[in-house]
């Protein structure tokens, strides 16, 4: 337990609270992770831990800083297989309770939490609304809904637990004082801030589209949208119905060469990233990687709509231009170097400066006030 208090890390994403320092305390973990489960380490290895096999190794993991996978491709793939897309997990320590701290918790608030997973983050709510408090808990998938329900009654925590599309919230429930999502969201469903009373908090990793996800932080306001700021960063598992969707292959191809380095657009955590996901609405549902021999791929992919659309740009070591594969009608590469020097015509404005206003007829992203909106999204 000690380890995984430590890893919670409040010097570099900033002060957790004592009270979610206490909730990790108070509830055990080792009582939501699975025999098995599939861990990736900082390094990005994929191992198994199993219980009966290895329990050391098990509660090494179970006690550490990483999140434990415990569902691959919708329970589709055995976790043994090792590969697959993650679709259910126990988060990692530090960013369920960074999230919990923006969230802020009090006792007799009424949560809606939207992905149960494992059921840990619901029984950690649990623990800080306390007995007046009520959360109630959604997962799209029974089998995973299952086992969380299992898992918190066996930890002593009784949360409300329901099966279905936490896009549409719960209505019988309402008002909540706090939404808590932990899955990735692309566009935010405002069924969650219709289900909320004003000065309510709504918290979710947002997925805006080009690169890694954010954290973001919606206060619901008296004319009854939400508005607030990107405050940190997190990558989750998609929401079901907002997963990037698997994409056509156009049959248009172009060589061209770029003189911009790839590497250049590849991990932005600076606002750049937001600028291009604002400015071009494109989804990098691939984003980056290295092959065996060194060469450095970005994949840049068009949002359905424009199917069949998108661009690897390589960087390849000892050269000077880089090649750039067009696949399809949409021009994705030129619009990503076109924001992005947009994005330095404006001064490099950093992810803090970003923020999102959710409406009854959809979400705006804007930079610095609510009224510079950069792109607006139809629900
Ligand atoms: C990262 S896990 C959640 C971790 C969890 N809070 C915990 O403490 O273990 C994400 C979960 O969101 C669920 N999910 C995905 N889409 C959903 C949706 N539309 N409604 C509700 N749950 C969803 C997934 O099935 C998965 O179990």
């Amino acid at each position: 337990m000690d380890r995984l208090i430590a890893s919670l890390d409040p010097e570099e994403r900033g002060h957790i609270s004592e009270s979610i320092v206490d909730a990790v305390r108070a509830v055990p973990r080792h009582h939501f992770i699975p025999d098995v489960g599939l861990v990736r380490d900082d390094d990005g290895e994929r191992y198994l831990i199993d219980r009966q096999a290895d329990p050391d190794a098990w509660y090494r993991a179970v006690y550490g800083p990483n999140g434990i996978v415990t569902q691959l491709d919708d329970g589709a793939t055995p976790l043994t297989a090792l590969k697959g897309d993650f679709t259910s997990s126990a988060s990692e320590p530090a960013t369920v309770a960074d999230l919990l701290n923006q969230l802020g918790p009090e006792p007799g608030h009424r949560v809606l939490e939207i992905g149960t997973g494992t059921g840990w983050t619901a029984a950690l709510l649990s623990h800080l609304v306390g007995g007046h408090g009520e959360v109630t808990s959604i997962e799209v998938d029974p089998q995973v809904a299952e086992q969380a329900a299992k898992n918190l009654s066996y930890a002593g925590f009784h949360p409300r637990l329901l099966v279905g599309d936490g896009a549409l919230g719960c209505m019988d429930g309402e008002p909540y004082d706090r939404v808590h999502v932990t899955c990735g969201i692309r566009e935010v469903p405002y069924a969650w801030v219709e289900q909320c009373r004003p000065g309510a908090v709504i918290v979710l990793p947002w997925h805006p589209g080009y690169g890694d996800g954010v954290v973001l932080r919606l206060e619901v306001q008296d004319d009854g949208t939400a508005a607030g700021r990107v405050v940190g960063f997190a990558s989750y598992m998609w929401m079901r119905a907002q997963r990037p969707g698997s994409q056509e292959t156009a049959e248009t191809t172009r060589w061209y060469w770029t003189a911009l380095d790839p590497r250049a657009l590849g991990d932005l955590c600076n606002g750049a990233d937001l600028a291009i996901s604002a400015l071009t609405g494109l989804e990098s549902s691939v984003s980056s990687g290295v092959d065996d021999d060194g060469e450095y791929w970005r994949m840049v992919v068009a949002p359905a709509g424009d199917p069949g659309s998108y661009a690897v740009a390589t960087w390849r070591p000892g050269r000077t231009r880089h090649a750039v594969q067009q696949v399809g009608d949409r021009p994705v590469w030129d619009e990503v170097l076109h924001a992005y020097a947009r994005w330095v015509s404006w001064g490099e404005p950093s992810w803090e400066r970003y923020g999102v206003t959710v409406a009854p007829d959809g979400q705006s992203i804007w930079l610095d006030t609510p009224d510079n909106v950069l792109r607006r999204q139809e629900a």
